[in-house]
């Protein structure tokens, strides 16, 4: 018996290797492009989609959606080339011509990604760009829009207010956020407690496949339908477009932003937040963000900066604060209200009565900032010590801040697997911690800062695993290298993202993407035979190691 399993073992390493030799592409950037330039697509040529270092525009066009200066290179030698796809084609082509020739495919919509994941690889690699691909049609009676990948969350608010004041889509307030990246990561906002987040309302998606076709959710079936919604698109295929359930809102909601300073403190109403925070009706999300601020005379300190976003009138919100948060010593004063999409104005801070059309700002040229994010999710209140602990390790920076955001309410009652979205019953709120500097030298120090601010944290947060948001994508809490993927390292940041959806993203992955074509660092592996035959990859190098 146990002979038989050694031969069997051999066996399948013997076949697998071979599977594996044959695999390995050496890049072709020769053939590669080739392959693009004398495909056949209808209509527009890709040609006039296609940028290599050559073109006189191709730092602008690299620069246009790089939201992060750590990772912005137009230089970098391992960038082949920029497909700013202007028709579904030029986005099959690149598919099929990439996975062809060994090139690495990275897909770009908005270029958010905390860690430039879109825009930046150590192996060989061309950007999918999708930002030509925005349109946005809403169809007001059934209360749903298609959505194109490359349109940004201000006009897909724009667009849906347009049509209609009282519906909303559930999703983030950063106008410039891709829909791309944003829906596929599970993105959130502040309809999170009524509506849940933007995954809850997907309804259909156009994707192109690892084969180059393009899928809609009845040719796709379920479950990579279901891998799309907060698993990560990237390990799966490009979207091409979303379908998505519209919301009703009322007319008129009320928001407010209330300060407390440490003096004044804040550390003591924060506790107190953390208590009621998630149990507040659901019309209303109420985010603290504790941020470094300078006094008059230069002095540092913590400012707590509380921000309401509330689906009702301003004097149904005081009586909701006087009784659940009376510290915040609320006035009438403090509270605007105003239309949805007025409030996104609010949230990103312009002043009350900016026009909405500065949603619909283009953001130009190099980023101007490096910036680090990490994210925890917490589960009973932290006590005042360990706020203390982590305002100390906080006050080392001079620009960052923290978002405590709220669940509780309709994400209580969504199960954990309805989608691959996992953090759902059980949380007070996530932390966002969230660090920004301008020159390169300071780089070192402030990783090495957030790691810190990490670690203070740890008693107090979530556990086994210590989990993390995927749309706050962050490198360190377990990575692969830009071209290869260990299963067992994915099982690392995959379990911090996805906790026990994990298993039907990877079987997922095993079926659609079979040879692991769209990677990167935080992607989904597959599972090959000898994994589920063994049921332990520890047992086998991974196959990486062959
Ligand atoms: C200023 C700012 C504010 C933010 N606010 C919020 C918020 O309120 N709520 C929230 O949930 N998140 C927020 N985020 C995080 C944001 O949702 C994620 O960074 C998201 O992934 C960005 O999407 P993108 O298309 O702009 O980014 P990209 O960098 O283009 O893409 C992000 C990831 O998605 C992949 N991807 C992009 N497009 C596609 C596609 N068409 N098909 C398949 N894969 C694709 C990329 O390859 C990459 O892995 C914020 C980020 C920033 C920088
Ligand atoms: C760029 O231009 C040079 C000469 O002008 C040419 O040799 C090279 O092949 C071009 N590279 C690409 C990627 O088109
Ligand atoms: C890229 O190279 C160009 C030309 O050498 C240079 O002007 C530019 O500063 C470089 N950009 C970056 C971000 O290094
Ligand atoms: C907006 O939609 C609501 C239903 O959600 C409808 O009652 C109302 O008439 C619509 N208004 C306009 C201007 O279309
Ligand atoms: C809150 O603090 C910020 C500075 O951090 C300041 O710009 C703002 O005016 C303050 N708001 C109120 C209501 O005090
Ligand atoms: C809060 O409610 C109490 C009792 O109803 C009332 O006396 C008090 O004035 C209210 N405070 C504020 C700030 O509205
Ligand atoms: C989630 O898990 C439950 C219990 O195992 C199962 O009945 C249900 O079908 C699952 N839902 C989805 C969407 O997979
Ligand atoms: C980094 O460079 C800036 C100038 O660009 C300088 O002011 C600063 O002191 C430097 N910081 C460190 C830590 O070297």
């Amino acid at each position: 018996m146990k002979e038989l399993v050694s031969i069997l073992f051999l066996l399948l390493l013997a076949l697998l290797v071979s599977i594996s030799n044959a695999k390995v592409t050496k890049p072709n950037v020769g053939n590669f492009l080739r392959c693009l330039r004398y495909r056949n697509s209808p209509g527009i040529p890709i040609t006039e989609a296609l940028y290599t270092h050559n073109n006189s525009i191709f730092a602008s066009s690299y620069f246009s959606y790089t939201n992060n200066k750590r990772y912005a290179n137009p230089n970098n030698t391992n960038l082949i080339a920029i497909v700013a796809a202007k028709h579904e084609s030029h986005v099959q082509a690149t598919v099929v011509c990439a996975k062809s020739y060994g090139v690495q495919l990275r897909i770009r919509s908005g270029g958010h990604d905390f860690e430039g994941l879109s825009y930046n690889s150590y192996v060989p690699f061309v950007i999918l760009d999708m930002h030509n691909l925005r349109s946005i049609t809403v169809d007001v009676s059934k209360k749903k829009a298609w959505v194109q990948a490359g349109a940004n969350l201000g006009e897909l608010n724009t667009k849906i207010a347009e049509a209609n004041k009282t519906l909303a889509f559930a999703a983030g307030v950063c106008p410039s956020v891709g829909v791309g990246g944003h829906i596929s990561g599970g993105g959130y906002g502040n309809l999170i407690r009524k509506h849940g987040i933007s995954v809850d309302h997907v309804v259909d998606a156009k994707l192109v496949d690892t084969n180059g076709n393009i899928l809609n959710r009845a040719t796709m079936g379920e479950d990579l339908f279901w891998a799309i919604r907060g698993g990560g698109s990237a390990s799966f295929g490009v979207i091409l477009a979303y379908k998505i359930n519209l919301v009703k809102i009322p007319e008129i909601l009320t928001v407010f932003k209330v300060n407390k300073t440490l003096e004044q403190g804040g550390t003591d109403v924060l506790y107190k937040w953390q208590l009621v925070a998630s149990k507040l009706p659901e019309e209303l999300f109420l985010r603290a963000m504790p941020q470094i601020t300078f006094g008059e005379s230069g002095e540092k300190t913590i400012t707590v900066k509380f921000y309401a976003q509330f689906l009702g009138r301003a004097e149904k919100l005081m009586a909701i604060i006087n009784k659940s948060l009376p510290e915040l010593e609320l006035k009438r004063e403090d509270c605007y209200e105003m239309s949805w999409l007025n409030t996104m104005t609010f949230w990103m801070n312009y002043p009350v009565g900016t026009p909405a059309s500065v949603l619909l700002n283009k953001v130009a040229g190099p980023p101007g900032l490096f910036y680090k994010c990490k994210s925890d999710y917490v589960k009973k209140p932290i006590p005042k010590e360990g706020i203390e602990k982590m305002w100390k390790t906080m006050l080392k920076f001079n620009n960052a801040f923290m978002e405590w955001n709220p669940y509780g309410g309709v994400m209580d009652r969504i199960p954990t697997n309805a989608t691959a979205f996992p953090h759902r019953k059980g949380n007070l709120f996530k932390i966002q911690y969230f660090a920004l500097w301008p020159d390169a030298n300071a780089t070192d120090t402030h990783l090495g800062l957030m790691k810190e601010l990490y670690d203070v944290a740890e008693p107090y947060v979530s556990s086994n695993p210590r989990e993390a948001f995927l749309n706050y994508r962050d490198l360190d809490i377990g990575s692969n290298p830009s071209g290869e993927t260990s299963v067992k390292e994915a099982k690392i940041y995959g379990s911090k993202y996805f906790l026990g959806n994990l298993k039907r993203l990877m079987e997922t992955k095993t079926k659609y993407d079979p040879d692991n074509f769209f990677k990167n660092e935080q992607s989904i592996p597959p599972v090959h035979v000898m994994y589920n035959f063994f049921n332990n990859e520890q047992s086998i190098p991974p196959l990486r190691a062959m």
